[in-house]
């Protein structure tokens, strides 16, 4: 059954954790969307784990439109959502508007993400007016990394965790049908999650959100460096593939790769035609 924010929403209502996992390709998205999450983000996270960039300030529309579309096309069931990059939107609410429309006439998203607090309402009002779902991700916004002076977790102090709630609440009033909230402590997550009506996501935001968030490649060992106090690896793809490549080298440098059953055949009398 395809999730929508109809189906997302009614598992809010019913205590039920849904699951979201990035994706930024065709062959992944698909595994995703055949494992069975709820929803697949296509993150601009892509920047660092598909582009090699130290941050996500250099990834463009191109990209998020170009890795969203082949998403798309490996994506039956799951909620796609896409992230719209570094000054797609901040600029101006037109910008926002124009931008969130390309990400989903182009991207074929289902709905469109973008960080920040109360300050992009009229962002969210204008795209929601244009009939675009819109999530919204607060509290460790990779975005503003120059801003904040580093990835450090949010709302940790009474004014810090008050700026939050107000935010989330502005930004669901605005129209946003779910939030993102990535490394805000767990017990101010849970009140967030409570005092909202529609569903939180969390990344390092504890339990009592109504999604998880991970990125792939952090769950699934393959990114390397540097792992987030956030992540859980639940299983060590990277290791499976740099074995699976050793095991091809190994074959192929000995000669056993490829064998007899992975050639094909001619008849005799052709190739004796050839001397
Ligand atoms: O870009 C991304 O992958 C994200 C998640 C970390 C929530 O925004």
């Amino acid at each position: 059954m395809k999730n929508t924010i109809v189906t997302l929403q009614k598992s809010k209502l019913e205590h039920e954790k849904t699951v979201m996992v990035t994706a930024y390709d065709y062959t992944t998205a698909k595994i995703m969307d055949e494992a069975g999450v709820n929803m697949i983000l296509v993150g601009d996270s892509l920047g660092m784990t598909m582009l090699g960039y130290e941050d996500t300030l250099s990834v463009t529309m191109e990209d998020m439109i170009h890795h969203s579309a082949a998403v798309a096309r490996g994506t039956k069931e799951a909620f796609l959502v896409t992230d719209m990059p570094f000054m797609s939107y901040q600029t101006s609410v037109y910008d926002a508007v124009v931008n969130a429309g390309r990400l989903m006439k182009e991207g074929r998203a289902n709905a469109v993400k973008l960080e920040g607090g109360a300050e992009f309402v009229p962002h969210i009002e204008a795209i929601t007016k244009a009939s675009i779902p819109v999530v919204a991700h607060i509290g460790l916004t990779p975005q503003s990394v120059n801003a904040f002076g580093g990835f450090k977790v949010q709302g940790k102090d009474e004014a810090a965790a008050k700026k939050l709630l107000e935010d989330a609440k502005a930004l669901e009033a605005a129209g946003a049908c779910m939030i993102v909230m990535e490394c805000v402590p767990a017990k101010l997550a849970k009140i967030i999650t409570q005092e909202l009506s529609i569903p939180t996501i969390g990344i390092g935001a504890g339990p009592d959100c109504d999604a998880q968030v991970l990125v792939y490649q952090d769950l699934l060992a393959m990114y390397g460096g540097f792992k987030p106090k956030f992540v859980k690896v639940f299983a060590d793809a990277g290791a499976v593939m740099r074995e699976g490549i050793k095991a091809y080298i190994r074959e192929t440098k000995k000669g056993t790769f490829p064998a007899e059953e992975h050639c094909f055949k001619i008849d005799d009398s052709v190739i004796e035609k050839l001397y």
